[in-house]
């Protein structure tokens, strides 16, 4: 009881302005209990009732600003939320956005669920949470009307957020063919490339993608993209040995240029506190050498568990193929962390 009344009373000494913790826990002793405590009730800017808690410890700490405070004030509406309770976790946690498995919707089109959100509506609040709340359960989403220059498409990305800079460009860039001497990466070839997520050699890779569609070619230019949780998922539940193996054994990829030469070394599957897959991680071209892995683990990569993901990744049940037409713009999801939805892709 005595730790919990100090985990509770550290969240107390938080400054209003940044949130950020304005106390050494270690100044706050474990025996620290409430000395009286008292409810207030009053109406919120919208309203509504705001019901607070508040609490006079039995001594008082230093904040670090030299100030000493012996008052806690909480709402209730965060204790609620914060309550560590076997009862309150598991509601939490069922209360979490679950990702839709793209195998959940085998034998029906993409056209008929990958979602799919005007450009006109992701200019307002609304709009722009519907489009992400789509991208976070489906891992995918298709802005529709968007224009086709680099300037305008910039605007709608940095909507959606900061663009990462890397050593390919600042943020934007297009993957038209290059001439065969210019090729720098095999994006910019007419190779076909094998399901993947982008830029496993960056330790922080790319968080989504975007794919703005500005010329379709006259026959194929297909999209083909693969869902790696309903790989995971399925993996987990035929092949739990190489599910394992991948959770815990890790990768190094890397990527060379004329003046660049990077690595990450990382898993190919991220799970949470609860075992539920986060993240994917993988491209077999871009694999460096295993030198960290014991013989016995290669070994084990090679005959038993690289072939299962390669071939689990290319099954037709967790891949959709679709054609982008000018003005549509995919978004994929390359590594989300939290909550979890994944999709790997080749645009061809
Ligand atoms: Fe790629």
């Amino acid at each position: 009881m005595a730790v919990v009344a100090q985990a509770i009373r550290v969240h107390g000494c938080r400054c209003p302005w940044t949130a950020a913790l304005q106390v050494d826990t270690l100044d706050i002793p474990q025996s620290t209990q409430p000395a009286a405590v008292r409810l207030t009730s009053e109406k919120g800017d919208d309203g509504a009732p705001l019901e607070r808690l508040i609490i006079d410890w039995d001594c008082a700490v230093p904040l670090h600003g030299g100030e000493h405070v012996q008052r806690s004030e909480y709402s209730l509406e965060w204790l609620r939320a914060h309550s560590y309770s076997a009862a309150d976790r598991a509601t939490r946690l069922q209360a979490r956005p679950q990702p839709v498995l793209w195998t959940q919707m085998a034998g029906q089109p993409s056209a008929e669920w990958l979602p799919r959100v005007d450009m006109a509506a992701v200019s307002s609040d609304p709009g722009l949470r519907a489009a992400m709340s789509a991208l976070r359960d489906y891992g995918a989403v298709i802005i529709n009307g968007m224009p086709t220059s680099v300037v305008e498409t910039q605007g709608v990305c940095e909507r959606i957020g900061h663009l990462q800079r890397t050593f390919y460009a600042d943020g934007m860039w297009d993957t038209a063919p290059k001439a065969a001497e210019d090729i720098n990466d095999t994006a910019y070839s007419n190779m076909e490339l094998k399901p993947h997520t982008d830029c496993t050699y960056l330790s922080k890779a790319p968080g989504l993608q975007f794919f703005n569609c500005v010329a379709q070619s006259s026959s194929g230019g297909m999209t083909w993209i693969v869902d790696g949780f309903s790989v995971a998922a399925a993996m987990k539940a035929s092949h739990p040995r190489t599910f394992q193996f991948f959770c815990n054994v890790p990768m190094t990829f890397y990527a060379k240029e004329d003046d660049v030469h990077v690595q990450a070394t990382a898993y190919v599957f991220e799970t949470d506190y609860e075992g539920h897959i986060t993240g994917f991680r993988f491209n077999n071209d871009d694999r460096a050498a295993m030198s960290s892995l014991t013989e016995g683990q290669v070994a084990a990569f090679y005959e038993e568990h690289l072939p299962v993901l390669l071939e689990m990744s290319r099954s037709p049940e967790v891949a959709e193929e679709l054609q982008l037409q000018v003005g549509d713009m995919l978004i994929l999801d390359n590594n989300r962390h939290d909550p979890p939805a994944i999709v790997q892709c080749r645009l061809r």
